[in-house]
């Protein structure tokens, strides 16, 4: 009996203490798991710090994303931008330049051509239209976030205009201007792959024609979800509001 209630006693304490050790164990993990997290990201330097972007080399596509229509005065829907602007970011990528975005991108020209916006744009330039139906990129897409996978910077920002006044006075030692020219050249020939900048002229019509080798799978870098998941944070709370509403209201039906 009395072996018996011994014997239930020190499994009771073995019981009691298992879960504790368990528990110490876990957090053991935890904290040995955030010091590497927190080493490595003291060691990775900040890509946005002023010492970054004196290494940083650039790649600049333009000031529009797509310019169809004879001025530029209409535009393609988000789904074509997106790939235009997906195929400017994989060359970056491939050349491992930071990207200069355009700071606006022009949205939505049905709504504005059958909107109130029609009656007052009868007699204004094809630039005050682009303007009128254009938003700004970083109300679009986050572009911090868009920066851990391809460095990008706004062609309104303080950087893109330091660059721009530094590679004036290098000239042709700071700037190639280049139309048809393979990213593998660029990449490989040394004439361009040290330059500070380089400025593609793409398609006028799709930067996405650009991208001629499309239907070669193992030459995609950026998959097609991947600016959606970049929409910025506004967006995708709204997002997220529309979709909870709409359960709700399925759930109240
Ligand atoms: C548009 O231009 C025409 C001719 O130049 C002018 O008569 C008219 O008042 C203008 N309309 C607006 C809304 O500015
Ligand atoms: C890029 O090249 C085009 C065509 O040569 C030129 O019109 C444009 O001004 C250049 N832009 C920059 C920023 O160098
Ligand atoms: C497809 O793309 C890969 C990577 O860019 C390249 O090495 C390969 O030669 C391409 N194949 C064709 C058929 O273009």
């Amino acid at each position: 009996m009395a072996i018996q209630r011994g014997f239930s006693k020190s499994k009771a304490t073995k019981s009691a203490t298992s879960p504790i050790l368990v528990l110490a164990a876990t957090v053991t993990a935890i904290a040995i798991i955030f010091l590497i997290f927190s080493l490595l990201s003291t060691t990775s330097s900040n890509p946005n710090s002023p010492q970054h972007h004196q290494l940083r080399r650039y790649l600049y596509w333009g000031d529009r994303i797509d310019c169809p229509g004879k001025h530029c005065d209409s535009c393609e829907g988000l789904g074509h931008q997106e790939s235009s602007l997906r195929c400017a970011l994989e060359e970056a990528l491939f050349l491992q330049r930071t990207f200069v975005m355009p700071s606006r991108m022009c949205i939505n020209p049905i709504h504005n051509k059958k909107g109130i916006l029609h009656h007052s744009v009868a007699n204004a330039t094809s630039e005050e239209m682009w303007a009128g139906s254009s938003c700004a990129m970083d109300s679009l897409y986050d572009v911090d976030r868009m920066s851990e996978t391809i460095p990008v910077i706004l062609d309104n920002s303080k950087e893109w205009y330091h660059v721009l006044e530094t590679s004036m006075k290098l000239g042709a030692r700071g700037v190639a201007h280049v139309q048809g020219v393979s990213r593998v050249e660029l990449k490989q020939d040394t004439h361009y792959s040290g330059l500070l900048l380089i400025n593609r002229t793409a398609s006028p019509l799709s930067w996405f024609m650009e991208c001629k080798d499309r239907n070669n799978r193992s030459a995609i870098m950026l998959p097609y979800s991947f600016l959606p998941s970049m929409a910025a944070r506004k967006l995708r709370d709204a997002a997220e509001k529309v979709h909870l509403t709409h359960n709700l209201f399925k759930a109240s039906l």
